[in-house]
């Protein structure tokens, strides 16, 4: 049932969205990007002053609000409520708030099921989907037949994050960059509902030492064998 789907998962700073979007386009199939839609939620949390700790109230944000994401690897993108976040998404205050509100287990399994439906409708639709998250193998789509999981050293993640902050053009402190990363990775691996790990078929890359292409080259090898 699960043709085509490819189960990209890891911490942040692995290259994992790159290599996703990329490889998604060179299979030729959809991209769903699941951490976007943890961080829309979180904006709308945010924006609506409600508390990320107070999980009755996420939960019924949650619920409330529509989210959206592209799935065209080309052209990435997130609504909320029709309005264009794929800027604000991406800011060190929903950095800040995304791990408390993706541990909120209300919102796992909102988004979780909304993660399911969009996968089926996109593998039919373009053929395959490359899914980058943190439990795409091991609960969202634990059928997929090629899981990765990729990995690289903290600091390295954190050099990663800050390049990829002052491409945008937002200003960067590298040891406030390393302190995110390991608090998010600390937060997102500790909770209590589907922590970040590599599913037991995993295929584990560790990216420290690997520039994006040859992450890219393997792992196209691997869906061609696999997918
Ligand atoms: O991938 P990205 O860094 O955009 O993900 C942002 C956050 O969303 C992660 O730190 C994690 O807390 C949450 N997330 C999650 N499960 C996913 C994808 C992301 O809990 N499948």
């Amino acid at each position: 049932a699960l043709r085509g789907v490819v189960a990209l998962d890891g911490p942040s700073g692995t290259g994992k969205t790159t290599v996703a979007r990329k490889l998604a386009a060179k299979l030729g199939a959809g991209y769903l990007d699941t951490g976007a839609m943890y961080r829309v939620v979180t904006l709308a949390v945010l924006d609506a002053g409600v508390d990320p700790l107070d999980a009755d109230a996420v939960a019924a944000l949650a619920r409330a609000v529509r989210c959206e994401v592209a799935t065209d690897p080309a052209t990435p993108g997130a609504r909320l409520d029709g309005t264009d976040v794929g800027e604000t998404i991406r800011t060190p205050r929903v950095d800040a708030a995304v791990s408390a509100v993706s541990a909120v287990p209300e919102v796992r399994e909102l988004l979780v099921q909304r993660q399911r439906t969009l996968i089926e409708e996109v593998a039919r639709e373009a053929g395959g989907v490359v899914v980058d998250g943190r439990d795409i193998g091991t609960v969202v789509a634990p059928d997929a037949p090629l899981k990765v999981f990729l990995t690289a050293s903290a600091e390295v993640r954190a050099a990663r994050r800050g390049a990829q902050d002052t491409a945008a053009g937002r200003e960067t402190d590298q040891a406030a960059v390393l302190a995110s990363v390991e608090r998010r990775d600390r937060l997102d691996s500790s909770r209590v509902s589907s922590p970040l790990r590599p599913a037991e078929d995993a295929v584990e890359f560790d990216t420290s030492d690997l520039s994006i292409e040859q992450v890219l080259v393997a792992l196209t090898e691997l869906a061609s064998t696999r997918g």
